[in-house]
């Protein structure tokens, strides 16, 4: 899909909510937060609140799709995330492959491209099966990219890519004065992405969680309290026109758009 495609959808999305259509993000990223909370509120087991949770995701991507968002990431599990009680661990795990099996149609369909964010070692093999395949026959696609960010840790991203550098001076294949944003970033999971617009945290806390670090360098903060399985259509859109409303000055005094 080019450019145009994606600013059709921004335009249509911008009249929709009023706003301009270079007010839209192009990168967000998503962190789903307060899946137990959601559960342990409604007197039921936390893996109640992550089957929720996953219930809302393909409706909240089609969105995404629909407004002309060209990259949505979601913080699914973290490297961090390991040490959670090992029912939960294999619940999700089981929970991500069979979810992946069942979103593929949907993002044929939809024309999304997937991509996974992370470490492969210790992710079980259902789970890489699944996301392999994903990825391999959503290569065809050339709209939104939607990506999982499944054993991920920010620090470990930057890690392997300044590792991978350190070898390649070594080697003799790169010049270590030659080493800058570019050349770090065209090392991390998200080379030859733009750099993330708008993080939407849910469930009210005011933190990163080693999340895309890099990437989130000038990105705008929008946090609810609305516990993630509660996070419908309606509340992206107020993440929207919270994002639209804000002056992106990338340290110039003028704001940019
Ligand atoms: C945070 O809730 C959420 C996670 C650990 C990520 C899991 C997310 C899902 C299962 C929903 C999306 C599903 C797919 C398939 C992408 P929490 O357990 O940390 O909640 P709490 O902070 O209230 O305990």
């Amino acid at each position: 899909m080019d450019n145009h495609s994606f600013e059709e959808k921004r335009i249509a999305t911008a009249e929709c909510l009023g706003i301009e259509p270079n007010q839209i993000p192009r990168h967000v990223a998503v962190i789903m937060d307060g899946n137990g909370r959601w559960a342990t509120e409604r007197g039921l087991k936390r893996f109640q609140g992550h089957e929720q949770g996953a219930k809302i995701v393909e409706s909240l991507a089609t969105h995404c799709v629909n407004c002309g968002i060209e990259y949505l990431v979601l913080y699914s599990f973290s490297m961090q995330n390991w040490k959670r009680p090992k029912e939960e661990v294999d619940f999700l795990m089981y929970l991500y492959a069979a979810y992946l099996e069942g979103i593929r149609p949907s993002l044929m369909d939809k024309n999304v491209q997937f991509a996974h964010l992370g470490r492969r070692e210790p992710l079980p093999q259902e789970v890489l099966d699944a996301l392999d395949k994903t990825v391999r026959v959503t290569s065809v696609n050339d709209g939104m990219t939607l990506g999982f960010a499944l054993n991920y840790g920010s620090r470990t991203e930057i890690i392997d890519a300044v590792r991978t550098l350190a070898q390649d001076a070594k080697d003799g294949k790169i010049d270590p004065q030659a080493i800058d944003e570019q050349a770090i970033g065209d090392h991390l999971y998200t080379a030859g992405w733009p750099d993330v617009d708008l993080v939407v945290r849910t469930s009210g806390e005011m933190r990163i969680s080693n999340y895309l670090l890099w990437q989130i360098s000038y990105a705008e903060f929008y946090v609810t309290d609305v516990h993630w399985p509660d996070f419908s259509l309606e509340e992206m859109n107020k993440a929207l026109l919270s994002y639209a409303s804000r002056q992106r000055r990338f340290g110039d005094t003028k704001a940019k758009k």
